[in-house]
């Protein structure tokens, strides 16, 4: 989930408010290209292009005064500043070398460890298992190195859509995400080197301690709060820790940068919080319980993106001759021994021409994520044998294989301001490029965020929340039309704008914290470059739904506190046909709004289930190794057997470190 939704409506602010200096050409160019999701390097580079036309004679002759020079000399160093500072921020050797040219001229070795995906888990996995310096590891990524828009975080919406995404959509289902693009939900994942956690809110949760009590109930009993709570503070880069005396990580915690013209819009929100009984989280690494904050942890430095790519692999990849990475390499099979019985290496593409093959020694790691790992299993004949039968695929285990899809979701709730608030101030003006670029401080260093954790059940004093309420920003007069960064369809969004009556808006969203709600992923053809079928059923169970309803009626409550009134803050009624038939505000008005509006989060996980050793949903153990295979084991976000409450990238970064340990464990004989 991310938390800087409206970058986009900023923008628009700033195109209209400007004369036609060739300058402002220059830069207007680039917001446009932001919108549009072109990336900013290239657009920078056009810029500086029509900035040195700027210096041409006829340039010249549109300018009010003329120069003798030390004018156009200090424009000039302004320029260069900040061409250095974005050279700075896009500085490949934050990045793990390309062993690519290499493999292909001298051919593969054989690893004792082969990861598939440098995301989040592959990440740490990598970096962790290379500490050894016994232990040989390939790692293979099918997209590359991140843009400068992953850097600048108030930026990373704009990667949606573009080579650095997966971009899936799910199979249509009249039940859910009937108000987006196509009525077919949305499936974004990272497609480069940090994978999803490059393009994230950055956001940075462990999840409630009873997430892992469940998870002990479903059979994972080697997994606990006391675990989780070890790891994460084994991840932490020792600046972190008060006292130095534990082995340490690299992950970076920071809150976001507050800017004083947030202030209002947070004081509001946890003014009507607290006048609903709601307390304020001093401290999320004790885990998401019931209240408000704006105290959120977050892989954030001065406005940079600190994602563990960068802090575990990145810092280290450069000076460990044992750990190879291999970018735009799309692995499209596990290979097995002739008698199938055991992961001997993978089947990969590079850069779209050059099939490659390699050999483990040890075993095969899948991190690549909740949607192409199972994605991968299945294309090399691990899964429901109907499915695999079907596709014609080689069958070398039957497993549950991609079942028990499941995401937070998100439902959007909008409001409207009856008076003004304080507006923030648009990333897009010169002052807040300059700020970012020459002193890492102004809005495009800075993010609102707020979060609120409710317990919907009013007959239960449960501190175990139900519901996250998320993106509390504020959409600013005649800038509606930034939904379409929801994804929604035209009509809806067009619908919002109109129902805003050029007022300010308010949005918050609303996500389960355990939806009970599965969907499953599957192979479309037996073609790995063919899109997985993804097939959605968010908040088709009715417990989800009522959850939903509960929530909306909570942020009525909140309509009815001191703090909103004094705003003149209303639901805005956003027209949907279907739904408008129904009584508005009914009970079946709002189920028939969920159907519509209630879209993905981008949490995808449990699709490669872990649970007990005779536990027929599983797909693998507790030690995390594919049922029925030697040598194949899953370390990512796809194992989480139930989704934890919170956002899914510490979680995540917290089984990858556990992964490390456990293969360590198991081959400590063989590699020392
Ligand atoms: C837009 C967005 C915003 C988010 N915001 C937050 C947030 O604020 N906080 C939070 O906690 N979580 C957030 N998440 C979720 C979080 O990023 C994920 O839960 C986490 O990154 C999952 O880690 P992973 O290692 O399982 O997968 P990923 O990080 O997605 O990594 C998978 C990697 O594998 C690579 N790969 C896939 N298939 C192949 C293949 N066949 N061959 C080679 N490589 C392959 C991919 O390119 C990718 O690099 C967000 C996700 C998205 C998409
Ligand atoms: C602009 O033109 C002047 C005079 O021709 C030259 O000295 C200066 O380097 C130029 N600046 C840029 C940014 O090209
Ligand atoms: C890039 O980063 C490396 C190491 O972090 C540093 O030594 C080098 O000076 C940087 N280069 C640029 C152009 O910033
Ligand atoms: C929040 O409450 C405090 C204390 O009552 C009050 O001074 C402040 O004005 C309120 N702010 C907002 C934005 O509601
Ligand atoms: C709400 O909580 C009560 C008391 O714990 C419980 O009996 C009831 O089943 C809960 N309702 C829902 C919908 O979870
Ligand atoms: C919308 O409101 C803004 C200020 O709040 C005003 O400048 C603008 O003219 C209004 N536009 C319309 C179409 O009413």
């Amino acid at each position: 989930m991310f938390n800087s939704y409206l970058t986009c409506t900023k923008f628009r602010f700033f195109i209209w408010g400007f004369s036609s200096s060739t300058a402002t050409v220059a830069l207007t160019l680039v917001v446009f290209a932001v919108i549009s999701g072109t990336t900013l390097a290239n657009v920078i580079s056009d810029a500086s292009k029509l900035l040195i036309a700027a210096n041409d004679t006829t340039a010249h002759a549109s300018c009010a005064t003329s120069s003798v020079g030390s004018a156009e000399a200090l424009v000039s160093n302004l320029f260069a500043a900040i061409n250095t500072a974005k050279c700075e921020l896009t500085n490949a050797s934050q990045w793990p070398a390309d062993f690519a040219d290499e493999a292909l001229r001298e051919g593969l070795e054989k690893y004792d460890f082969v990861i598939v995906g440098a995301g989040t888990a592959g990440s740490v996995v990598a970096s962790r298992l290379t500490e050894n310096p016994r232990i040989k590891v390939l790692l293979l990524e099918a997209g590359e190195d991140p843009p400068i828009e992953s850097e600048i975080f108030t930026l990373s919406s704009t990667l949606h859509h573009s080579p650095y995404t997966w971009t899936d959509f799910g199979e249509p289902n009249p039940n859910c995400c009937q108000g987006m693009q196509q009525r077919r939900c949305y499936w974004p994942r990272g497609k480069m080197v940090g994978g999803s956690s490059s393009m994230s809110g950055s956001i940075f949760l462990l999840g409630n301690k009873e997430d892992f009590d469940r998870w002990r109930l479903l059979g994972c009993d080697k997994w606990s709060w006391e675990e989780m709570k070890f790891l994460y503070e084994k991840a932490l880069k020792a600046s972190q820790h008060e006292v130095v005396d534990k082995p340490v990580g690299t992950v970076v915690l920071n809150q976001f940068d507050h800017l004083e013209e947030h202030n209002e819009l947070a004081q509001l929100m946890l003014n009507a919080s607290s006048e609903l009984g709601l307390r304020y989280i001093s401290d999320l690494s004790d885990g998401t319980i019931v209240g408000y904050t704006d105290a959120i942890p977050a892989n954030i430095e001065m406005g940079r993106r600190m994602s563990v790519a960068k802090t575990y692999l990145g810092q280290v990849s450069r000076t460990r001759p044992n750990l190879h990475v291999i970018k735009k390499a799309m692995v499209t099979k596990i290979l097995f021994s002739s008698d199938n019985s055991r992961a001997v290496g993978v089947e990969f593409i590079l850069r779209n021409r050059h099939r490659l093959k390699v050999a483990t020694m040890s075993e095969v790691l899948l991190a690549a994520g909740a949607i192409n790992s199972p994605k991968l299993l299945l294309q090399s004949g691990i899964g429901p044998s109907e499915h695999l039968k079907a596709l014609r695929i080689n069958q070398i285990a039957d497993l549950p294989v991609g079942n028990n899809l499941h995401d937070h979701g998100m439902l959007p709730l909008i409001l409207k301001f009856g008076r003004e608030i304080n507006l923030p101030s648009s990333m897009a003006e010169p002052q807040s490029v300059a700020d970012y670029f020459l002193r890492q401080t102004g809005p495009l260093a800075a993010s609102i965020s707020i979060m609120g954790f409710i317990n919907t059940n009013a007959s239960s004093s449960s501190q175990y929340p139900d519901l996250h309420l998320v993106s509390h920003t504020i959409v600013p007069a005649g800038t509606a039309d930034s939904f379409k960064f929801l994804q929604l369809r035209d009509e809806i969004v067009a619908g919002i704008s109109r129902a805003a009556d050029n007022k300010s808006l308010l949005q918050i969203y609303g996500s389960l914290l355990r939806p009970l709600s599965r969907g499953k992923v599957r192979l479309r053809s037996a073609d790995p470059q063919a899109p997985p079928l993804i097939y959605n059923n968010y908040a088709t169970e009715s417990a989800d739904q009522l959850t939903l309803l509960r929530y909306v009626r909570f942020v009525q409550r909140m309509c009815t506190t001191a703090a909103f009134r004094n705003y003149g803050l209303q639901l805005l009624h956003v027209p949907i046909e279907e739904c408008d038939r129904l009584p508005y505000d009914s009970d079946d008005y709002w189920l028939c709004y969920i159907k519509y509006l209630y879209i993905g989060a981008w949490h995808p996980v449990g699709t490669c289930r872990m649970g007990a050793y005779t536990d027929s949903h599983a797909v693998v153990d507790q030690r995390l190794r594919v049922r029925g295979v030697n040598g194949l084991r899953v370390v990512d976000a796809s194992i989480m057997p139930e989704i934890t409450s919170g956002n899914t990238n510490g979680p995540t970064t917290l089984i990858a470190e556990k992964a490390a340990v456990m293969i360590e464990d198991d081959w400590k004989e063989e590699l020392t």
